[in-house]
């Protein structure tokens, strides 16, 4: 099998998905992406956009400005009408299954140099819309436990994870990103991109919007639980509305060898996971474990991990489930903070916490030999991908 290594990995900062206060309101989706794409290849000018096979892009939401967002963002950015684009879902692991096409592809021989990457604007583009459930899933389904938040509370309330053990994560999670963010560590990853400030100057953001510094436990503990009436679940322990886009240069070795390029980290394996959509967040836990096998790797054999934060009740109960850890601080998981910090655009994510598993295996945890990325999504898909030194 050939072997896929990773070139570089660059995202955008993540702007609140707000129509007043965000970042990137007056921005379209396939800007921000074109954005990071034109910062991909300024950054290695040794790969030309004529020279990528094709560009794999998840998206969870692909309606309005968000259609085919791939191939529509690829053109208007003046990039070569030659380069097909893919544009595909999968929810929220839709930027790792990006990532995960792409390797592949690389690894059987159909091609050498690819982009993955992932895009979502929840302001402009919000969650479900324009969705139309099937009659006949809503017979097998409750329709009330279908909604994120909803399931957020199921997993609480199957998983006993409390209210505590939750903010107690949300703290560390944000405690961990504005130390990172002030320590300059995004700074490698993140292209910067011109944005609006609350009074509507402009500015270049090159940090992320939603980082809560002052966060405290006395604070949370007073918040309401928006998602059900006598519920655990409140938007600090929830990821907040994101806009983010996120793309790695992925080659096959002996091509970026040629080149004259450097690397140091490699896609390993891809594995997907399924479970029950009221359930949805305990996805990471088939698909990890179905990772390690196909792998024959034990969770001890991992350095570090990037579980993305959809909601602390669903991250505790799969860090728990699969033996990794049972309580924040972590010593290796989410080292720079996770989404309840720095947000999560739905579909980007998968490709945004590869992204930081890749600088984090090449800055703060040189000693990993592997690092695993995994996340949930919506209605019981999920995702995990191992990367290794090569
Ligand atoms: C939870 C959710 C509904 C909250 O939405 P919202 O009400 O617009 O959220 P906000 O960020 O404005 O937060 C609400 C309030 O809590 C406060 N807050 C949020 N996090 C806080 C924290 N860590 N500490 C203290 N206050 C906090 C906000 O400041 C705000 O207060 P204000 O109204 O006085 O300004 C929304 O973030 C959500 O749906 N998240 C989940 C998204 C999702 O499902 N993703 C897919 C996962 S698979």
């Amino acid at each position: 099998m050939r072997e896929c290594v990773i070139i570089d990995g660059v995202r955008s900062p993540h702007s609140r998905a707000h129509h007043e206060k965000g970042w990137f309101r007056m921005l379209r989706p396939d800007e921000v992406l074109t954005k990071v794409y034109e910062g991909l290849f300024a950054r290695n000018p040794k790969v030309k956009p004529e020279d990528i096979e094709s560009v794999f892009v998840g998206c969870a939401n692909i309606t309005g400005m968000q259609n085919d967002i791939g191939r529509l963002s690829w053109l208007a950015g003046g990039f070569p009408e030659s380069v097909p684009t893919n544009t595909l879902t999968m929810q929220c692991p839709s930027g790792m299954a990006a990532t995960q096409h792409a390797a592949r592809a690389i690894m059987c021989g159909e091609g050498d140099t690819y982009i993955a990457s992932g895009i979502e604007d929840m302001q402009k583009i919000f969650m479900a819309m324009h969705m139309d459930f099937p009659p006949r899933l809503l017979e097998r389904y409750n329709i009330a436990e279908i909604p994120m938040g909803n399931t957020a509370e199921k997993v609480a309330e199957v998983y006993k994870v409390s209210r505590k053990d939750m903010e107690n994560m949300a703290y560390w999670s944000n405690k961990k990103a504005a130390e990172a963010t002030k320590a300059g560590k995004f700074k490698k990853e993140i292209i910067p991109i011109e944005a609006l400030k609350d009074d509507g100057s402009s500015f270049v953001a090159d940090y992320d919007q939603w980082i809560r510094e002052d966060i405290s436990m006395e604070s949370m503990a007073t918040m309401k639980t928006p998602f059900k009436p006598d519920g655990v679940v409140t938007a600090a322990t929830s990821s907040p509305l994101t806009i983010g886009a996120a793309a790695l240069l992925l080659m096959e070795r002996s091509k970026a060898d040629k080149l004259g390029l450097s690397y140091s980290i490699k896609y390993e394996a891809g594995a997907l996971g399924g479970c029950d959509p009221t359930l949805m967040g305990i996805g990471p836990i088939p698909a990890v474990q179905r990772l390690l096998a196909r792998t024959g790797k034990k969770v001890s054999d991992i350095g570090v991990w990037e579980l993305n934060e959809a909601f602390a009740s669903q991250s505790l109960a799969c860090l728990r489930e699969l033996g990794i850890a049972q309580n924040a601080p972590f010593d290796n998981v989410n080292i720079w903070g996770g989404a309840l910090a720095i947000g999560h655009p739905l579909g980007q994510s998968g490709c945004r916490i590869l992204v930081t598993l890749h600088s984090i295996m090449k800055t703060d945890r040189t000693d990993a030999k592997y690092g695993v990325a995994s996340l949930c999504g919506a209605f019981g898909n999920a995702g995990a991908t191992m990367l290794s030194r090569v």
